[in-house]
Protein backbone atom coordinates (compact mmCIF):
# COMPACT_ATOMS: atom_id res chain seq x y z
CA UNK A 1 0.00 0.00 0.00
CA UNK A 2 1.43 3.31 -1.20
CA UNK A 3 -0.33 6.91 -0.45
CA UNK A 4 0.58 9.90 -1.94
CA UNK A 5 -0.27 12.99 -0.32
CA UNK A 6 -1.04 15.94 -2.44
CA UNK A 7 -0.19 19.95 -1.48
CA UNK A 8 -0.27 22.60 -3.73
CA UNK A 9 -1.16 26.09 -2.12
CA UNK A 10 -0.85 28.18 0.67
CA UNK A 11 -4.06 26.46 2.95
CA UNK A 12 -2.78 23.02 2.08
CA UNK A 13 -0.02 22.33 3.51
CA UNK A 14 -1.93 22.65 7.25
CA UNK A 15 -3.73 20.44 6.11
CA UNK A 16 -1.73 17.99 4.66
CA UNK A 17 0.61 17.97 7.43
CA UNK A 18 -1.50 16.08 9.92
CA UNK A 19 -2.72 13.48 7.78
CA UNK A 20 1.18 12.65 6.62
CA UNK A 21 2.50 12.51 10.27
CA UNK A 22 -0.59 9.92 10.77
CA UNK A 23 0.00 7.76 7.94
CA UNK A 24 3.82 7.37 8.99
CA UNK A 25 3.06 7.18 12.17
CA UNK A 26 1.23 3.60 11.04
CA UNK A 27 4.28 2.91 8.94
CA UNK A 28 2.50 3.72 5.46
CA UNK A 29 4.55 3.99 2.46
CA UNK A 30 3.55 8.12 1.41
CA UNK A 31 4.94 10.17 -1.39
CA UNK A 32 4.52 13.87 -0.62
CA UNK A 33 3.76 15.76 -3.69
CA UNK A 34 4.07 19.72 -3.91
CA UNK A 35 2.35 21.38 -7.39
CA UNK A 36 3.88 24.52 -7.04
CA UNK A 37 0.52 26.51 -7.19
CA UNK A 38 1.91 28.82 -4.95
CA UNK A 39 5.83 28.80 -5.26
CA UNK A 40 6.76 32.66 -3.30
CA UNK A 41 8.76 31.90 -0.47
CA UNK A 42 6.10 33.46 1.91
CA UNK A 43 3.34 31.44 0.25
CA UNK A 44 5.15 28.16 0.52
CA UNK A 45 8.69 27.80 1.64
CA UNK A 46 8.12 29.16 5.19
CA UNK A 47 5.28 26.69 5.93
CA UNK A 48 7.68 23.72 5.09
CA UNK A 49 9.96 25.04 7.44
CA UNK A 50 7.71 26.03 10.03
CA UNK A 51 5.11 23.23 10.25
CA UNK A 52 8.22 20.97 9.62
CA UNK A 53 7.15 19.10 6.85
CA UNK A 54 9.57 16.67 5.07
CA UNK A 55 10.66 18.36 1.42
CA UNK A 56 8.49 17.00 -1.48
CA UNK A 57 9.19 13.89 -2.49
CA UNK A 58 7.97 15.77 -6.18
CA UNK A 59 7.47 19.07 -6.68
CA UNK A 60 5.63 20.31 -9.99
CA UNK A 61 6.39 23.43 -10.38
CA UNK A 62 3.16 24.47 -12.07
CA UNK A 63 2.53 27.84 -11.52
CA UNK A 64 0.32 30.76 -11.77
CA UNK A 65 -2.05 30.70 -14.75
CA UNK A 66 -5.70 31.39 -15.46
CA UNK A 67 -8.21 28.31 -14.54
CA UNK A 68 -7.54 26.76 -17.68
CA UNK A 69 -3.97 27.00 -18.00
CA UNK A 70 -3.39 26.13 -14.57
CA UNK A 71 -5.69 23.15 -14.34
CA UNK A 72 -4.05 21.72 -17.70
CA UNK A 73 -0.49 22.11 -16.24
CA UNK A 74 -1.75 20.35 -13.23
CA UNK A 75 -3.03 17.85 -15.02
CA UNK A 76 -0.20 17.08 -17.30
CA UNK A 77 2.24 17.51 -14.64
CA UNK A 78 0.81 14.99 -12.55
CA UNK A 79 -0.63 12.35 -14.65
CA UNK A 80 2.88 10.80 -15.29
CA UNK A 81 4.14 11.16 -11.78
CA UNK A 82 0.90 8.92 -11.26
CA UNK A 83 1.79 6.38 -14.00
CA UNK A 84 5.47 6.03 -12.67
CA UNK A 85 4.91 6.04 -8.71
CA UNK A 86 1.71 4.20 -8.95
CA UNK A 87 -0.30 5.00 -5.33
CA UNK A 88 -2.60 3.16 -4.31
CA UNK A 89 -4.44 5.84 -3.09
CA UNK A 90 -4.19 9.71 -3.26
CA UNK A 91 -5.15 12.53 -0.87
CA UNK A 92 -5.80 15.77 -1.76
CA UNK A 93 -7.21 18.38 0.32
CA UNK A 94 -9.41 21.26 0.36
CA UNK A 95 -10.29 23.02 -2.76
CA UNK A 96 -7.74 24.89 -4.94
CA UNK A 97 -7.18 24.00 -7.98
CA UNK A 98 -4.23 21.33 -7.15
CA UNK A 99 -7.17 19.44 -5.31
CA UNK A 100 -9.60 19.33 -8.03
CA UNK A 101 -6.92 18.59 -10.89
CA UNK A 102 -5.13 15.96 -9.12
CA UNK A 103 -7.75 14.14 -7.89
CA UNK A 104 -9.39 13.88 -11.60
CA UNK A 105 -5.82 12.15 -12.89
CA UNK A 106 -6.44 9.89 -9.64
CA UNK A 107 -9.49 8.72 -10.38
CA UNK A 108 -8.70 7.68 -14.13
CA UNK A 109 -5.26 6.10 -13.60
CA UNK A 110 -7.76 3.70 -10.92
CA UNK A 111 -6.09 4.75 -7.58
CA UNK A 112 -8.12 5.76 -4.43
CA UNK A 113 -9.11 9.04 -4.10
CA UNK A 114 -9.47 10.37 -0.69
CA UNK A 115 -10.83 14.15 -0.17
CA UNK A 116 -9.87 15.90 3.35
CA UNK A 117 -12.10 18.51 3.82
CA UNK A 118 -15.27 17.06 1.80
CA UNK A 119 -18.89 17.94 1.76
CA UNK A 120 -18.87 21.89 2.38
CA UNK A 121 -21.14 23.93 0.00
CA UNK A 122 -21.06 27.81 -0.12
CA UNK A 123 -23.75 26.99 -2.52
CA UNK A 124 -22.37 30.06 -4.43
CA UNK A 125 -21.53 28.13 -7.99
CA UNK A 126 -19.59 31.62 -8.65
CA UNK A 127 -16.70 30.48 -6.23
CA UNK A 128 -14.21 28.78 -8.53
CA UNK A 129 -13.81 26.74 -4.70
CA UNK A 130 -17.24 25.50 -4.96
CA UNK A 131 -16.56 24.44 -8.28
CA UNK A 132 -13.86 22.47 -7.28
CA UNK A 133 -15.55 21.28 -3.89
CA UNK A 134 -18.67 19.55 -5.72
CA UNK A 135 -16.56 18.00 -8.28
CA UNK A 136 -13.77 16.61 -5.85
CA UNK A 137 -15.94 15.05 -4.08
CA UNK A 138 -17.64 13.22 -6.89
CA UNK A 139 -14.66 11.91 -7.83
CA UNK A 140 -13.81 10.60 -4.39
CA UNK A 141 -13.67 7.06 -2.88
CA UNK A 142 -13.13 8.46 0.37
CA UNK A 143 -15.01 11.55 1.79
CA UNK A 144 -13.45 12.74 5.25
CA UNK A 145 -16.09 15.80 6.21
CA UNK A 146 -14.70 18.17 8.85
CA UNK A 147 -18.09 18.76 10.22
CA UNK A 148 -21.30 17.34 10.75
CA UNK A 149 -23.34 20.30 8.19
CA UNK A 150 -20.82 18.82 5.48
CA UNK A 151 -21.96 15.22 6.33
CA UNK A 152 -25.52 16.30 5.97
CA UNK A 153 -24.25 17.72 2.40
CA UNK A 154 -22.99 14.30 0.91
CA UNK A 155 -25.99 12.43 2.56
CA UNK A 156 -28.14 15.01 0.60
CA UNK A 157 -26.24 14.83 -2.85
CA UNK A 158 -26.22 10.64 -2.79
CA UNK A 159 -22.57 9.61 -1.22
CA UNK A 160 -22.98 6.10 0.00
CA UNK A 161 -22.93 6.42 4.24
CA UNK A 162 -19.87 3.89 4.07
CA UNK A 163 -17.82 6.62 1.77
CA UNK A 164 -18.25 9.42 4.35
CA UNK A 165 -16.08 10.14 7.44
CA UNK A 166 -16.67 12.68 9.99
CA UNK A 167 -13.14 12.95 10.82
CA UNK A 168 -12.51 16.90 12.32
CA UNK A 169 -10.33 19.64 11.28
CA UNK A 170 -7.20 18.94 10.02
CA UNK A 171 -6.36 22.40 10.07
CA UNK A 172 -7.34 22.69 13.74
CA UNK A 173 -4.81 20.25 14.54
CA UNK A 174 -1.51 21.50 12.89
CA UNK A 175 -3.16 25.28 15.09
CA UNK A 176 -3.29 23.13 18.24
CA UNK A 177 0.17 21.68 17.76
CA UNK A 178 1.67 24.99 17.08
CA UNK A 179 -0.40 27.66 19.36
CA UNK A 180 2.38 27.69 22.07
CA UNK A 181 5.01 27.52 19.86
CA UNK A 182 3.70 30.94 18.15
CA UNK A 183 2.75 32.70 21.61
CA UNK A 184 6.05 32.37 23.12
CA UNK A 185 7.80 33.69 19.69
CA UNK A 186 8.50 37.51 19.19
CA UNK A 187 5.30 38.50 16.79
CA UNK A 188 3.92 40.68 18.40
CA UNK A 189 7.28 42.90 19.95
CA UNK A 190 8.38 42.85 16.70
CA UNK A 191 5.75 44.46 14.98
CA UNK A 192 5.17 46.73 17.71
CA UNK A 193 1.86 45.34 18.93
CA UNK A 194 0.22 44.87 22.03
CA UNK A 195 -2.31 41.77 23.00
CA UNK A 196 -5.62 42.95 22.23
CA UNK A 197 -4.63 46.16 20.63
CA UNK A 198 -5.06 46.00 16.84
CA UNK A 199 -7.04 43.78 14.35
CA UNK A 200 -6.15 41.56 11.50
CA UNK A 201 -7.69 41.65 8.31
CA UNK A 202 -7.25 39.33 5.12
CA UNK A 203 -8.48 39.34 1.37
CA UNK A 204 -7.78 37.46 -1.54
CA UNK A 205 -11.35 36.26 -2.77
CA UNK A 206 -10.98 37.43 -6.40
CA UNK A 207 -15.29 39.13 -5.82
CA UNK A 208 -13.49 41.28 -3.12
CA UNK A 209 -10.10 42.07 -4.28
CA UNK A 210 -10.11 41.94 -8.66
CA UNK A 211 -12.36 45.11 -8.82
CA UNK A 212 -10.77 48.28 -7.80
CA UNK A 213 -14.08 49.62 -6.74
CA UNK A 214 -14.97 46.66 -4.41
CA UNK A 215 -11.59 46.71 -3.06
CA UNK A 216 -11.58 50.01 -2.51
CA UNK A 217 -15.06 50.37 -0.74
CA UNK A 218 -13.91 47.90 1.72
CA UNK A 219 -10.59 49.49 2.23
CA UNK A 220 -12.91 52.63 2.94
CA UNK A 221 -14.36 50.82 5.39
CA UNK A 222 -11.12 49.09 6.85
CA UNK A 223 -9.89 52.95 7.25
CA UNK A 224 -13.13 53.52 9.65
CA UNK A 225 -12.82 50.25 11.45
CA UNK A 226 -8.87 51.71 11.99
CA UNK A 227 -10.06 54.48 13.81
CA UNK A 228 -11.00 52.21 16.86
CA UNK A 229 -8.95 49.52 16.65
CA UNK A 230 -5.74 49.50 14.14
CA UNK A 231 -5.50 46.63 11.83
CA UNK A 232 -2.28 45.06 10.31
CA UNK A 233 -3.17 43.62 6.63
CA UNK A 234 -0.93 40.81 5.17
CA UNK A 235 -1.58 41.17 1.78
CA UNK A 236 -1.73 38.00 -0.65
CA UNK A 237 -0.10 38.06 -3.81
CA UNK A 238 -3.59 38.15 -5.30
CA UNK A 239 -4.15 41.69 -3.95
CA UNK A 240 -1.03 43.02 -3.55
CA UNK A 241 -1.06 45.03 -7.14
CA UNK A 242 -4.40 47.05 -6.66
CA UNK A 243 -3.90 46.92 -3.03
CA UNK A 244 -0.42 49.34 -4.02
CA UNK A 245 -2.36 51.32 -6.85
CA UNK A 246 -5.35 52.05 -4.24
CA UNK A 247 -3.03 53.05 -1.12
CA UNK A 248 -3.99 51.86 2.20
CA UNK A 249 -6.11 54.39 4.74
CA UNK A 250 -4.69 55.23 7.69
CA UNK A 251 -4.15 52.99 10.57
CA UNK A 252 -4.12 49.61 8.41
CA UNK A 253 -0.59 48.74 7.90
CA UNK A 254 -0.29 47.06 5.21
CA UNK A 255 2.54 43.49 5.74
CA UNK A 256 3.53 41.02 3.03
CA UNK A 257 1.98 37.14 3.84
CA UNK A 258 2.93 36.53 7.19
CA UNK A 259 4.23 32.48 7.73
CA UNK A 260 2.27 30.85 9.54
CA UNK A 261 4.00 30.98 13.62
CA UNK A 262 3.21 35.10 12.89
CA UNK A 263 -0.70 34.90 11.35
CA UNK A 264 -1.14 32.57 14.21
CA UNK A 265 0.31 34.76 16.99
CA UNK A 266 -1.69 37.25 15.43
CA UNK A 267 -4.72 35.84 15.04
CA UNK A 268 -4.89 34.57 18.89
CA UNK A 269 -3.89 37.91 20.59
CA UNK A 270 -6.36 40.21 17.95
CA UNK A 271 -9.48 41.93 19.14
CA UNK A 272 -10.80 41.73 15.82
CA UNK A 273 -10.30 39.63 12.26
CA UNK A 274 -11.59 40.70 8.96
CA UNK A 275 -11.04 37.86 6.28
CA UNK A 276 -12.66 36.06 3.38
CA UNK A 277 -10.11 33.17 3.88
CA UNK A 278 -11.56 29.69 4.78
CA UNK A 279 -9.45 28.65 6.83
CA UNK A 280 -9.22 32.00 8.84
CA UNK A 281 -13.03 31.21 9.73
CA UNK A 282 -12.13 28.43 11.19
CA UNK A 283 -9.05 29.31 12.97
CA UNK A 284 -10.78 32.55 14.76
CA UNK A 285 -13.60 30.01 15.90
CA UNK A 286 -11.01 27.68 17.55
CA UNK A 287 -9.08 30.73 19.07
CA UNK A 288 -12.69 32.41 20.38
CA UNK A 289 -11.22 35.56 18.58
CA UNK A 290 -14.70 37.30 16.80
CA UNK A 291 -14.29 37.15 12.82
CA UNK A 292 -16.26 39.43 10.45
CA UNK A 293 -16.47 37.15 6.97
CA UNK A 294 -16.95 39.94 4.09
CA UNK A 295 -18.41 37.44 2.31
CA UNK A 296 -22.56 36.60 1.55
CA UNK A 297 -22.08 33.28 1.86
CA UNK A 298 -19.54 30.63 3.90
CA UNK A 299 -19.37 26.80 2.72
CA UNK A 300 -18.41 26.54 6.83
CA UNK A 301 -21.54 27.46 8.62
CA UNK A 302 -20.49 25.57 11.60
CA UNK A 303 -18.24 29.04 12.16
CA UNK A 304 -21.48 31.16 12.64
CA UNK A 305 -23.55 28.76 14.24
CA UNK A 306 -21.12 27.66 16.82
CA UNK A 307 -17.67 29.46 16.18
CA UNK A 308 -17.20 33.44 16.35
CA UNK A 309 -17.86 33.95 12.65
CA UNK A 310 -20.48 36.59 11.25
CA UNK A 311 -21.17 36.80 7.62
CA UNK A 312 -21.45 40.47 7.01
CA UNK A 313 -20.91 40.47 3.06
CA UNK A 314 -19.06 43.80 1.24
CA UNK A 315 -21.40 46.82 1.69
CA UNK A 316 -19.20 49.43 3.78
CA UNK A 317 -21.69 50.65 5.76
CA UNK A 318 -21.93 47.29 7.07
CA UNK A 319 -19.01 46.22 7.84
CA UNK A 320 -18.02 49.40 10.05
CA UNK A 321 -21.52 48.53 11.94
CA UNK A 322 -20.86 45.05 12.54
CA UNK A 323 -17.01 45.45 13.35
CA UNK A 324 -18.40 48.64 16.08
CA UNK A 325 -21.04 45.94 17.43
CA UNK A 326 -18.05 42.99 17.66
CA UNK A 327 -15.29 45.46 19.30
CA UNK A 328 -18.17 46.45 21.78
CA UNK A 329 -19.83 42.62 22.53
CA UNK A 330 -17.23 39.86 21.71
CA UNK A 331 -19.40 36.88 20.73
CA UNK A 332 -19.33 33.80 22.79
CA UNK A 333 -17.66 30.59 21.24
CA UNK A 334 -18.12 26.71 21.42
CA UNK A 335 -15.25 24.87 19.66
CA UNK A 336 -17.05 22.11 17.52
CA UNK A 337 -17.21 18.45 18.07
CA UNK A 338 -13.76 16.39 16.86
CA UNK A 339 -11.95 19.89 16.38
CA UNK A 340 -9.65 18.27 18.86
CA UNK A 341 -6.53 17.96 17.44
CA UNK A 342 -7.07 14.08 16.08
CA UNK A 343 -8.45 14.19 13.09
CA UNK A 344 -5.39 13.13 10.65
CA UNK A 345 -5.06 10.33 13.13
CA UNK A 346 -8.73 9.19 12.08
CA UNK A 347 -8.29 10.08 8.46
CA UNK A 348 -5.28 7.82 8.93
CA UNK A 349 -7.08 4.77 10.77
CA UNK A 350 -9.40 4.60 8.21
CA UNK A 351 -7.14 4.82 5.15
CA UNK A 352 -4.80 1.81 7.02
CA UNK A 353 -6.89 -0.55 8.77
CA UNK A 354 -10.63 -0.43 7.57
CA UNK A 355 -9.83 1.29 3.60
CA UNK A 356 -7.37 1.18 1.30
CA UNK A 357 -5.35 -2.17 2.73
CA UNK A 358 -8.87 -3.84 2.61
CA UNK A 359 -9.32 -3.02 -1.09
CA UNK A 360 -12.92 -1.09 -0.61
CA UNK A 361 -15.06 -1.10 -3.22
CA UNK A 362 -15.14 1.61 -5.93
CA UNK A 363 -18.17 4.05 -6.00
CA UNK A 364 -20.50 3.04 -8.29
C1 LIG B 1 -5.77 30.13 -4.50
C2 LIG B 1 -7.02 29.28 -4.49
C3 LIG B 1 -7.98 29.77 -3.42
C4 LIG B 1 -7.28 29.85 -2.08
C5 LIG B 1 -6.01 30.67 -2.19
C6 LIG B 1 -5.28 30.59 -0.88
C7 LIG B 1 -7.78 28.32 -6.64
C8 LIG B 1 -8.74 28.47 -7.75
N1 LIG B 1 -7.74 29.34 -5.77
O1 LIG B 1 -6.16 31.44 -4.87
O2 LIG B 1 -9.08 28.87 -3.31
O3 LIG B 1 -8.16 30.42 -1.14
O4 LIG B 1 -5.18 30.13 -3.22
O5 LIG B 1 -4.27 31.51 -0.73
O6 LIG B 1 -7.10 27.34 -6.54
N2 LIG B 1 0.70 34.56 -6.95
C9 LIG B 1 1.98 34.95 -6.65
N3 LIG B 1 2.78 34.09 -5.95
C10 LIG B 1 2.37 32.87 -5.53
C11 LIG B 1 1.07 32.48 -5.84
C12 LIG B 1 0.23 33.34 -6.54
O7 LIG B 1 2.42 36.05 -7.01
O8 LIG B 1 3.15 32.14 -4.89
C13 LIG B 1 -0.18 35.51 -7.66
C14 LIG B 1 -0.12 35.34 -9.18
O9 LIG B 1 -0.26 36.60 -9.75
C15 LIG B 1 -1.37 34.54 -9.46
C16 LIG B 1 -2.34 35.03 -8.39
O10 LIG B 1 -1.52 35.28 -7.26
O11 LIG B 1 -1.87 34.73 -10.76
C17 LIG B 1 -3.42 34.04 -8.06
O12 LIG B 1 -2.86 32.77 -7.70
P1 LIG B 1 -3.77 31.42 -7.83
O13 LIG B 1 -3.04 30.27 -7.25
O14 LIG B 1 -4.29 31.28 -9.21
O15 LIG B 1 -5.02 31.75 -6.99
P2 LIG B 1 -5.14 32.43 -5.56
O16 LIG B 1 -5.87 33.71 -5.71
O17 LIG B 1 -3.82 32.42 -4.88
N1 LIG C 1 -2.24 32.33 6.70
C1 LIG C 1 -0.90 32.59 6.90
N2 LIG C 1 -0.41 33.84 6.59
C2 LIG C 1 -1.22 34.83 6.10
C3 LIG C 1 -2.59 34.54 5.89
C4 LIG C 1 -3.06 33.27 6.19
O1 LIG C 1 -0.14 31.74 7.37
O2 LIG C 1 -0.72 35.94 5.85
C5 LIG C 1 -2.73 30.96 7.01
C6 LIG C 1 -3.93 30.91 7.92
O3 LIG C 1 -3.54 30.91 9.28
C7 LIG C 1 -4.57 29.61 7.51
C8 LIG C 1 -4.30 29.53 6.01
O4 LIG C 1 -3.19 30.40 5.79
O5 LIG C 1 -3.92 28.52 8.16
C9 LIG C 1 -5.48 30.01 5.21
O6 LIG C 1 -5.09 30.15 3.87
P1 LIG C 1 -5.73 31.20 2.87
O7 LIG C 1 -6.47 32.25 3.62
O8 LIG C 1 -4.67 31.60 1.93
O9 LIG C 1 -6.74 30.29 2.03
P2 LIG C 1 -8.25 29.80 2.24
O10 LIG C 1 -8.37 29.19 3.58
O11 LIG C 1 -9.14 30.98 2.03
O12 LIG C 1 -8.45 28.82 1.13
Amino acid sequence: MKIMCVAGARPNYMKIKPVLDALRERGAPTILVHTGQHYDALMSDVFFTELDLPAPDHFLGVGSGSHAAQTARLLTAFEPLVDKERPDAVVVVGDVNSTVACALVAAKAGCLVAHVEAGLRSRDWSMPEEVNRVVTDRLSDYLFAPSPDAVANLVAEGYRPDQVHLAGNVMVDTLLANLDRARTGDTLTRLGLVPGGYGVVTLHRPANVDDPVVLGGLLTALGEVARDCPLVFPVHPRTRATMEALGAPPGVRLVPPAGYLDFLALQADARLVLTDSGGVQEETTVLGVPCLTLRDNTERPITVTEGTNQLVGRDPGRVIAAAHQVLATPPPARRPALWDGQAGRRIAAVLTMGGVAAGRPRPT
